[in-house]
């Protein structure tokens, strides 16, 4: 269930968010990985952040994990990526050939062998190129379902990213999902809701629930957006 409009709760989120992109405009890069259940608002604050990021001039990257292709090396980076795999050709020699090896857009060995630079590494180096034009936002939704040689790389590049004009945004569930571990990039645990803000969020979406309806639907969403919204939506069709 995909809804628009006003996100109820989230202040120092959103604050957190719109920081980071601010700064990475100024040229400090950063990192951050939104964690937390299902429903709980990751999709949406980074949402957030790409049209705030975009609106204010930057080049914004989103990718996402997929379960499908979990087991596929380096398809979460090409998905993430495949608009602006022209600029690899402006990369330096080696760090091109890594990037088009991962990428499956070269043939050759598979990366890494000694020698090469790690694909993170080369990551970053197209970050920079990119940012020659505008900064940039890297988003990746559901980080948890990407494969593991892009996971490798994008928080080899995230744990670096404070020292290029490149911000990454992860966002992962934190239960029932793979196990997604993020050392030494910083985390933004999503917690639920408290009630005022769900009341308000059904308010807004749901205005013709019966009052009565609608505190029941608070107390069993116990600040989950999604299954306030779902619970809702169930009672009113009932
Ligand atoms: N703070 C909020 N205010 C208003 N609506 C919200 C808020 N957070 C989430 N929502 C709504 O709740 C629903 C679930 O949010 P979202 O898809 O962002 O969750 P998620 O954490 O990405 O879940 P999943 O792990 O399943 O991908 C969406 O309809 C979204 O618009
Ligand atoms: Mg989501």
């Amino acid at each position: 269930m995909r809804t628009t409009g006003t996100l109820f709760g989230r202040a120092e989120e959103l604050s957190t968010l719109h920081g980071l992109v601010a700064d990475a405009r100024a040229g400090r890069g950063n990192a951050l990985v939104l964690k937390g259940e299902a429903g709980i608002g990751k999709t949406t604050l980074l949402d957030d952040a790409a049209t705030t990021a975009t609106a204010t001039g930057l080049t914004v990257l989103r990718g996402t994990g997929l379960e499908p292709e979990s087991e596929l090396p380096f398809a979460g980076l090409h998905l993430l990526l495949r608009s602006v795999l022209d600029a690899v050709g402006d990369l330096d020699p080696d760090d091109a050939r890594v990037l088009r090896r991962a990428l499956g857009t070269d043939s050759g060995r598979t990366p890494r062998t000694d020698g090469d630079v790690p694909v993170g590494q080369a990551l970053l180096t197209l970050f920079d190129t990119l940012a020659l034009r505008a900064p940039v936002l890297v988003v990746v939704d559901d980080a948890h379902w990407l494969d593991t040689p892009s996971a490798e790389a994008l928080l080899f590049a995230a744990r670096r990213a404070d020292a290029h004009p490149v911000a990454v945004l992860l966002a992962a569930r934190d239960t029932h999902a793979p196990a997604f571990p993020t050392p030494g990039v910083p985390d933004l645990p999503l917690a639920r809701l408290d009630d005022t803000a769900v009341a308000a969020l059904l308010d807004a979406h749901t205005p013709d629930l019966d009052r009565h309806l609608r505190d029941e639907t608070v107390g069993e969403a116990a600040g989950n957006p999604l299954a306030a919204l779902t619970l809702a939506a169930d009672r009113r069709a009932g």
